[in-house]
């Protein structure tokens, strides 16, 4: 099955998605951390986010790839293991324009299909649902208030050595999500058909179960027809 998770930021996904895709022995793919990846280069080769041809060169140039070190799931681009450098405060704040770029979004769709092609896999972003994979079999739409998102990114960030008060990062995080929901090529919205689950007080595993309870039913229900 594909399954699709889409929403705002720090809404759960990376993590959410992750789990769900334990649970059925899927594949996990970050197409955020795709994203991040080329504003990290872009950063390092002083591209202006608002250049569009010096970031279409960057998104051509380089491919972003997945290897498993450890277990753990590392981000590569051109062959530099930048994993630990994609949810820096730089990085936050420069990759929603970077995520503008219609060639970026080009590039990185097209490899986010191809990286989809096996099947059997769990996505996650923004526009999961409504561009890269629109014949997914599952669609999620995760929400969750900007006080809750800011506290969970409060903590996420400082278990990763960066702090940030909360009430920077509701701006932050606010903001983000206006240029994502709005900009003109695939902005952030809920797939039609999408299953929305506002996170807010649940848990990791109640929100997991809800969506393995879902995959379920949609898997049974397809199995009947
Ligand atoms: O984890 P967090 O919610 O902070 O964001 P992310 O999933 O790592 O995505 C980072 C940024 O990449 C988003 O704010 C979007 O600007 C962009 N993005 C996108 O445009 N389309 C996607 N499919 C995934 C991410």
């Amino acid at each position: 099955m594909i399954i699709a998770i889409d929403g705002p930021a720090a809404s759960g996904k990376s993590t959410i998605a992750r789990k769900v895709a334990k649970k059925l022995n899927y594949r996990y793919v970050s197409t955020g951390a795709m994203y991040r990846a080329i504003t990290y280069r872009s950063h390092k080769e002083k591209v202006d986010v608002y250049d569009e041809k010096a970031l279409a060169r960057i998104a051509q140039k380089y491919s972003v790839t997945f290897v498993k070190k450890n277990s753990e799931q590392r981000v590569m681009i051109d062959g530099e293991d930048v994993t630990d450098y994609l949810y820096t405060p730089k990085v936050d704040s420069m990759v929603s324009f970077v995520a503008r770029s219609v060639a970026v979004r080009e590039q990185l769709v097209k490899q986010q299909r191809s990286l989809s092609k096996a099947g059997d896999v769990v996505m996650e972003g923004r526009d999961i649902g409504t561009v890269v994979l629109e014949n997914a079999d599952v669609k999620i739409f995760l929400t969750a208030s900007a006080k809750e998102r800011a506290r969970r990114r409060t903590k996420e960030l400082e278990s990763r050595g960066h702090y940030c008060s909360e009430e920077r990062l509701i701006r932050e995080l606010v903001n983000r999500d206006k240029i994502d929901s709005t900009r003109k090529v695939s902005p952030l919205t809920k797939a039609c058909g999408a299953f929305s689950i506002d996170t807010t007080g649940k848990t990791i595993e109640e929100v997991v179960d809800l969506i393995m309870q879902i995959i379920n039913e949609s898997s049974a229900s397809a199995k009947a027809k």
